[in-house]
């Protein structure tokens, strides 16, 4: 932990001008190849004969390279991450009461996803150490009618596929079969799980390009991997209306300026993830030992991709206190933190309604302890050990 020497030191040095949100609004970092490349391509449509095509080049050759980055066979390029969700429960063909497990803590896109396929949604409980989904829940929560076990890979650290799957392997649909594990990894685009990219495992995983993630697409994209031909076709299909399939699509497709911009982002996400989790390294050993914080945690068989930097206050400190924390370090550091996510059903009261009263105690409690402290590739490592300084500046004042 830094001494109080260098806690002084560091905030002797000018407050940040600008507020660092928790979730900068361009999490990636764009430089001139991007904008080479998208001029590029707009001035290959400019060409009446070809203008920007149906899967135009380089959508094809940015869905290869994206899945050959994460060892999938197939990679389908589409406009944002919620749709690749909705695709994935369509995919499952669901009938009324057949039941997904998703965690609680979460984003809303993934249960509405549920909601929108005509399934029920059963919130399932997380490992409040690694705020991923936790297959003993899971394996108690999973009935006859379950259909799906749907982890995020919360906050840019991999979900446990290798135990969801191994559940839904034990505890088989009696009509289905194996229960299929769906990802959505739309905060952990190049995160790493048991040597190989967050996307090989599982049925399916949905990625973001939103302008707040790992890398974006022109602010807004998405791509679903594979290795199911079926669900592969499936999703080529309903992408662009569902004809081939004969089933219900809209249009979800990609630009080839946001395809061929993602080829270049692509190519420079492990340097993005490199410097994320050099800067979060760097501030776990700065904060170590700060009794109040419990630091993020990474499990061994993990590459984190630090999407946030999240933790935990101390029991004592949930709700009330946590949140004097975040507002003191916003208002005296300019250090914006979020709390990413309290359970869904507080937010969405649709959501609760439809989910009957089910309540996840585990999670809800472990919701009033997260602060997400603002974390971005670009950060210098002086900005990096004010921040550390600040929240311990913060927390000793808090005491
Ligand atoms: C966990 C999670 N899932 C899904 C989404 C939706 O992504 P998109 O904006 O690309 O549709 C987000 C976006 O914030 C997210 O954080």
């Amino acid at each position: 932990m830094l001494n109080e020497t260098q806690v002084a030191n560091a905030l002797r040095r000018p407050k940040p001008e600008v507020f660092w949100k928790a979730e900068p609004l361009l999490g990636s970092i764009y430089g001139e190849a991007e904008i080479e490349a998208a001029v590029a391509a707009m001035r290959e449509a400019m060409n009446i004969h070809a203008g920007f095509g149906f899967s135009a080049p380089p959508i094809p050759d940015f869905e290869r390279a994206f899945a050959d980055y994460v060892g999938a066979r197939h990679a389908i390029a589409i406009n944002s991450a919620g749709p690749g969700l909705d695709m994935a429960m369509r995919f499952l063909n669901l009938q009324p009461g057949d039941e997904v497990i998703v965690p609680s803590l979460n984003y809303q896109a993934a249960p509405l996803a549920v909601v929108g396929a005509g399934g029920q949604v059963v919130w399932g409980e997380v490992d409040p150490r690694t705020f991923q989904l936790d297959p003993a829940d899971v394996e108690q929560k999973i009935t006859a009618r379950t259909r799906a076990i749907f982890p995020v890979h919360m906050n840019g650290l991999s979900a446990p596929m290798d135990e969801l799957i191994e559940v839904g392997r034990r505890r088989p649909n009696p009509l289905h079969g194996p229960i299929p594990v769906i990802g959505d990894a739309a905060r952990a685009c190049g995160g790493g799980y048991k040597g190989a990219k967050i996307g090989k495992h599982g049925l399916m995983t949905v990625f973001s390009f939103h302008t707040m993630k790992n890398m974006t697409t022109l602010g807004e994209g998405g791509m679903v991997t594979t290795d199911d031909d079926e669900a592969a076709r499936f999703c080529r299909s309903v992408r662009m209306y569902g004809a081939e399939v004969s089933r219900w699509g809209t249009s979800n497709v990609m630009t080839k300026v946001q395809a061929a911009v993602g080829l270049v982002q692509l190519s420079k996400l492990d340097s993005f993830i490199g410097a994320r989790r050099r800067l979060a390294k760097a501030r776990d050993a700065m904060l170590a030992g700060l009794p109040e914080l419990e630091l993020p945690f990474e499990p061994a068989d993990c590459e984190h991709s630090y999407y946030l930097y999240t933790c935990l206050v101390k029991p004592e400190w949930a709700g009330e206190k946590r949140d004097q924390l975040m507002k003191m370090l916003a208002d005296d550091y300019n250090i914006g933190c979020v709390v990413a996510n309290p359970p869904v059903y507080f937010s969405r009261k649709d959501l609760a309604a439809r989910t009957f009263g089910q309540s996840t105690p585990r999670s809800e409690a472990t919701a009033k302890r997260i602060i997400c402290i603002s974390l971005h590739p670009a950060m210098t490592d002086e900005l990096n050990e004010y921040i550390a300084a600040a929240v311990i500046d913060c927390v000793q004042r808090l005491r």
